[in-house]
């Protein structure tokens, strides 16, 4: 296999510069501090193939949908998160010759994301005539000081003449999506303020006619260089400037900084409060060096890494790949701001809008369960709760009661415009149920779900009830007109997964109300008559299942379908959603992603071992993983079904699925909720990790490949280090009081500063 970038433990890396991959180095090199992020698109100019990208989190604008087949209940727009203002830009001109990659011959390319520290670094050498220079532009996003965007470039003459050097920096609002209907641009300038040394530009999104808040984004850049500054005009009047220029004398050196404060409406109401807040952080860290900024920096990261590093010995790709997953996922979202949620693409692209999908409850919360502290996953419970008068008005716009939570949005109102998804995908509203039985069963804290979440669980119940009818015929309770989680399917009538999340979460809404205040009681108000007719549905769910094979059935008629395994595919024809029209998929029997076996996932201890195998057996074969939160699923489920070479291959797939580009689809941003999934696959694939009446278990198992892997997990109060090598298990509780977890299922006591080794 061709690798983009070199396989190493900390770093990615590449010395190829490949016009033709550009867009996929951007994805790949992309950093984030939670609060925004970017592509890894160059500081200067560039005018071949690019998808330039800097994302603010929770900004966003809501593009008109309403279309000629718009029928009742279609949602209004599309909510998109839009590119934000370019404040990274740095124009440097050699001699008079301003560089861009797309034309120039360079030579010692480096491009490097240092993962552990998160910071880019980009160098090369360009020799043009007498001119030898070697250019080093280095960049990070501070997580000390979320609005703080950090630069610096460098430039070394090796040549034996001196270059005169002009290095032009702007803050440029003339930005565009690249999937803006027509072109159309989102921002407007309010002002501009150009100083000798600095800058600043304060700007507006659009006016939107559905009444959702605009956005102000204001972005104050600073620098510091031993280049003399020299007034520079804009391009254009959405842009501010600060020019500098000098000589670069032969075998010397010159380094130039940029800092640039971003702050946004979401934080500071009126344009006054705006412009005084990037005045107080631009002093606030005026005092600060570029390394005393640097290492405040590293620093958090390196906490991060303390609490959640995996190790993995004998396979420095599968070493990169979990590594790169969760710098990641780290650097999209530390749950520090409750507002916000991970899209699934992050900061990395514009598809999926940068929106909240069901992805978090069901990919990402398992993940921040065992890497960060409680109040992370807690805040994503928060965000659902926050939402829930928009979750009303959906369920309201289909004529049903309850709450309906969205596919797809950024304040809780649906704002996706594919009616298969937001009408049908509805098994998310039991996803989100789930989520907060899953923060309970792990963490022991009762405080969400007696509170807002009985809410959250009780508006969910009200949907479920109102959406299932009654079959006469069957005598048993139905959903028609859904989507599962396989979207390769739409309009289906009783899709096993979402019965059964739909009836799982009746039964746990209704033992969660025995358990409330009186107090909270009162304000959930749930009748008799509703409890007798949820505990109803519970009893009378209709679960599709086939007695001859033993199977769940993915849905009615599934059965019927020209049923062949994905082996029959030729090899030129995958992934079938690049080659086959929709028509055809849709009839097919081919599964995108886990659907029924998602549902075996959830529920990984209620099912016989009999059953988990031959529903295995029966749907992996007709999975084409053309999504990328399928791989995990299926390792897991390998995993527990002691499969292990298929639980391997399903590792590989999900650990390095941009950085092998799998899918062939990483050139427009990374899977950033899928990438939880290679965290998954070790964690509770390899290592069995299973939470049972309040205990941890493990029934750890080391893939043939690897020498040793070595994980952290942080449960109720403690710190424990799981490895697994040739020789064993150990186990070590590094923090934390002593506590009793199972392993192979026996009780093993771990007590601080002691290991145990199996
Ligand atoms: C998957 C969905 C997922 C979405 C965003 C789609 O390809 O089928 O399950 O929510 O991507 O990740």
């Amino acid at each position: 296999m061709k690798r983009i970038f070199e396989v190493q433990p900390w770093n990615v890396v590449s010395h190829d510069f490949n016009r033709a991959e550009k867009r996929l180095q951007e994805s790949m090199t992309s950093l984030g501090n939670g609060y925004m992020g970017m592509r890894g698109f160059f500081e200067e100019n560039y005018s071949g193939d690019t998808l330039p990208g800097i994302y603010l989190g929770g900004v966003w604008f809501p593009d008109r949908t309403r279309v000629g087949w718009w029928k009742i209940g279609y949602p209004e727009y599309f909510g998109k998160v839009i590119n934000a203002i370019n404040f990274i830009k740095i124009n440097i001109a050699l001699n008079g010759e301003f560089i861009d990659l797309a034309k120039d011959e360079i030579t010692g390319f480096e491009l490097n994301l240092d993962m552990k520290n998160a910071r880019l670094t980009r160098s090369f050498t360009v020799e043009k005539g007498t001119v030898k220079v070697v250019v080093t532009f280095e960049r990070f996003l501070s997580v000390a000081q979320k609005e703080l965007s950090v630069q610096r470039v460098r430039l070394k003459n090796l040549g034996s003449d001196d270059v005169d050097v002009k290095i032009i920096s702007a803050i440029d609002a003339d930005v565009k999506n690249e999937d803006a209907n027509y072109g159309e641009r989102f921002w407007e300038v309010l002002q501009t303020d150009q100083k000798e040394q600095s800058g600043s530009l304060v700007a507006i999104t659009k006016a939107n006619p559905f009444g959702t808040p605009r956005f102000t984004v204001g972005a104050e850049m600073h620098h510091r260089t031993a280049l003399q500054a020299k007034v520079a005009a804009p391009a254009h009047d959405k842009e501010v400037v600060n020019g500098f220029s000098g000589k670069l004398v032969a075998g010397s050196e010159i380094d130039f900084e940029k800092r640039v404060i971003v702050v946004t409406s979401r934080d500071y109401h009126t344009q006054n409060n705006l412009v005084s807040a990037m005045n107080a952080i631009s002093e606030k860290t005026d005092n600060l060096s570029y390394d005393e900024l640097f290492d405040a920096h590293r620093a958090i990261w390196a906490e991060r890494w303390e609490k959640s590093d995996v190790k993995i010995e004998g396979d420095v790709a599968a070493q990169q790949g979990i590594r790169f997953n969760l710098f990641q996922m780290f650097s999209t979202y530390y749950g520090e701001d409750a507002r916000l949620n991970i899209g699934p693409k992050g900061f990395t692209g514009e598809k999926y809008g940068g929106a909240t999908y069901w992805d978090t409850e069901a990919f990402v919360l398992p993940f921040y369960l065992g890497v960060a502290e409680p109040k992370i996953s807690k805040n994503l419970l928060k965000y659902r709760y926050q939402q829930l008068d928009g979750a009303y008005h959906n369920a309201k716009k289909q004529g049903l009661k309850g709450a309906l939570f969205p596919m797809v949005t950024f304040d809780g109102i649906e704002s996706h415009n594919e009616w298969e998804i937001t009408f049908e995908e509805i098994h998310r509203n039991g996803d989100i149920a789930f989520a907060i039985y899953n923060y309970t069963r792990y963490t022991g804290d009762k405080s969400y779900v007696l509170n807002e979440g009985s809410k959250v669980l009780t508006e969910i119940s009200r949907f479920w009830a109102d959406r299932v009818h009654f079959s006469k015929r069957k005598q048993k309770y139905m959903l028609h007109g859904v989507t599962g989680p396989d979207e390769y399917e739409n309009n289906v009538d009783n899709n096993w997964y979402t019965n059964y999340m739909a009836r799982w979460t009746l039964a746990y809404t209704l033992q969660v109300l025995e358990e409330v205040s009186q107090e909270q009681a009162a304000v959930l108000n749930v009748t008799e008559e509703e409890k007798q007719l949820w505990q109803d549905i519970v009893d009378r769910m209709y679960l599709p299942e086939d007695e001859e094979l033993g199977i769940f059935v993915q849905h009615d008629g599934f059965l019927d379908k020209d049923i062949k395994p994905v082996s029959e595919i030729p090899a030129d024809e995958l992934p079938i959603n690049q080659h086959w029209s929709w028509d055809k998929i849709l009839r097919s029997a081919y599964i995108k992603q886990a659907d029924v076996l998602q549902g075996i996932w959830n529920f990984i201890d209620e099912f016989t071992p009999e059953q988990k195998k031959r529903n295995f057996d029966f749907y992996e074969p007709l999975t084409v993983h053309e999504s990328s939160l399928s791989a995990s699923i299926h390792a897991i489920l390998a995993s527990d079904l002691h499969d292990e070479n298929k639980a391997v291959e399903m590792y590989e797939r999900t650990s390095r699925l941009d950085l092998d580009n799998y899918n062939n689809d990483t050139e427009d941003g990374l899977h950033i909720t899928s990438m939880t999934g290679s965290w998954l696959a070790i964690v509770q694939g390899f290592a069995g990790m299973r939470v049972r009446d309040g205990k941890l278990h493990f029934a750890p198992f080391l893939p043939k490949k690897w020498d040793k892997y070595q994980f952290r997990l942080l449960f109720r109060g403690r710190l424990i280090e799981v490895g697994v090598d040739t020789n064993g298990v150990s186990l070590e509780l590094l923090e934390g009081e002593p506590l009793t977890v199972g392993l192979y299922g026996k009780d093993v006591e771990l007590v601080a500063q002691s290991s145990v080794f199996v």
